[in-house]
């Protein structure tokens, strides 16, 4: 298994290119289940999570081919119905096939995601979706067995909770369904409205998307389309942080600021300086941050997935910081870590009580998610000395040339392969 080591106390200084959102790009492939005419994705990025994604679809007879930096998705003359539980254990985002192939082909049997490291996570509302489009849906040895031989019918639907998979799940499914859908208590991420401009390319017609009611209307079939992925605002969140918590200066390329006004306001509040512009964002910091109490939020608000990396930010703050966690129950993994590298930090609940202290030191540290394992890279970069973190897998999960990025501005980190 490969690990990274970390030489810490240089400041990052330079320009980093962001790619397109590992989060759009899931449920984006998805759609290609929707027509069986050619789907290609530019800025498509290749990482552990879609690669996962591509021998899903591969396995129900999508035939995906790389040209560059796009992903060419084209299906077969049959597409499978069956998501094996060998495939979706590896990744918790192959649930979103089971809208598009219920829509598609009238069922599905897709495999229940395992436990996951960040809470049980469960698929209750994606199932409720599905038959409140008319869906019959039954549990059988591990699986969801979905089926609507004449077809989805639209429906008003209230999520009781803001899920992002579950209402991208709705869009496509709904997207060929008979009538009208609506969604109401839809989830309003950028990676939904990047779906539905995506899905509308290929002849859906829906609106609203990026407000918290969506209709559709179902359309007898849909067509191929060229897309973009839209610009990973977590990854760019991520290295904005890395540029702050150094005290250096970072120009983020390929990114969109209006997507991030909620970590902006709190960098700026920390003291950052940020500069944005149309398609980047400059951030700049000279010296150590005031703290800054955050509580995650479905968008707009502040994203679960930086509260790791922002935690790892207030360690080094000039006082104590409250940090609150409300998607996710047990998303504190990285605070056992970080407090092996000399961080102050008591969890009560939901809640990480934060206090600052003037350096941390590089430790033996282990990766248990994705965000987790990013926020101790994060550390590691502005700790004194070496930290070495194992299990780097969830890393290179949804972060496309971390070190390598991190590199080019400074930052002095080594793969060391086992
Ligand atoms: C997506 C993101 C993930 C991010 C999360 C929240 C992808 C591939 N992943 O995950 O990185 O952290 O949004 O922004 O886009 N829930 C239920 N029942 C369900 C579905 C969800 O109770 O059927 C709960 C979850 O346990 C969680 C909350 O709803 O507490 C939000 O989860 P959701 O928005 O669905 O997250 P994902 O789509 O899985």
């Amino acid at each position: 298994m490969d690990k990274l080591v970390i030489e810490g106390g240089g400041k990052l200084n330079g320009v980093i290119p962001i790619s397109g959102a590992k989060n759009a790009a899931l449920p984006l492939m998805c759609a290609a289940l929707l027509t069986d005419e050619p789907l290609i994705l530019e800025g498509w990025p290749d990482l552990a999570d879609t690669r996962s994604m591509r021998e899903l679809l591969q396995s129900l007879n999508i035939e995906g081919t790389t040209k560059g930096e796009s992903l060419h998705l084209k299906a077969g003359a049959s597409i499978g119905i069956e998501a094996s539980y060998d495939i979706v254990r590896k990744m918790r985002a192959s649930i979103l096939v089971l809208g598009p192939l219920l829509t598609r082909m009238g069922q599905a049997k897709v495999s229940l995601p395992g436990g996951c490291a960040i809470g049980s996570r469960p698929v209750d509302l994606h199932i409720m979706v599905m038959e409140k489009l008319g869906a019959r849906v039954t549990l059988e040895d591990g699986y969801v067995l979905a089926e609507a031989k004449q077809g989805l019918t639209g429906n008003r639907i209230t999520f009781p909770m803001i899920s992002v998979g579950a209402t991208e799940n709705a869009l496509m499914a709904a997207s060929m369904a008979k009538g009208q859908t609506v969604l109401i208590n839809a989830a309003r991420e950028p990676e939904i409205s990047d779906l539905a401009e995506c899905l509308n390319a290929m002849g859906a017609n829906i609106t609203g998307h990026g407000t918290s009611t969506i209709t559709i209307e179902g359309v007898d079939r849909l067509n191929g389309a060229t897309h973009r992925v839209v610009p990973d605002r977590i990854e760019a969140g991520t290295f904005a942080i890395a540029a702050a918590i150094t005290q250096g200066e970072v120009r983020l390329e390929n990114t969109r600021a209006d997507h991030l006004d909620a970590l902006m306001a709190t960098l700026t509040q920390a003291g950052a300086r940020v500069d944005a512009g149309d398609h980047h964002i400059m951030i700049a910091m000279t010296d150590r941050p005031q703290p800054v109490d955050i509580s995650t939020d479905p968008y707009p608000g502040f994203p679960t997935d930086l509260q790791a990396q922002f935690m790892a930010f207030m360690c080094m703050a000039r006082g104590a910081s409250r940090i609150s966690e409300t998607i996710f129950e047990n998303r504190f993994m990285h605070v056992p870590e970080l407090m092996r590298m000399g961080a102050k930090i008591n969890v009560s609940g939901g809640t990480a009580l934060v206090r600052g202290v003037d350096a941390l030191v590089g430790a033996p540290v282990m990766a248990t998610d994705l965000r987790a394992s990013v926020s101790l890279v994060l550390a590691g970069l502005v700790a004194d000395g070496k930290t070495t973190l194992q299990r780097i897998y969830h890393l290179d999960r949804g972060y496309y040339q971390l070190e390598h990025k991190l590199n080019a501005c400074g930052a002095r980190i080594t793969r060391v392969k086992e």
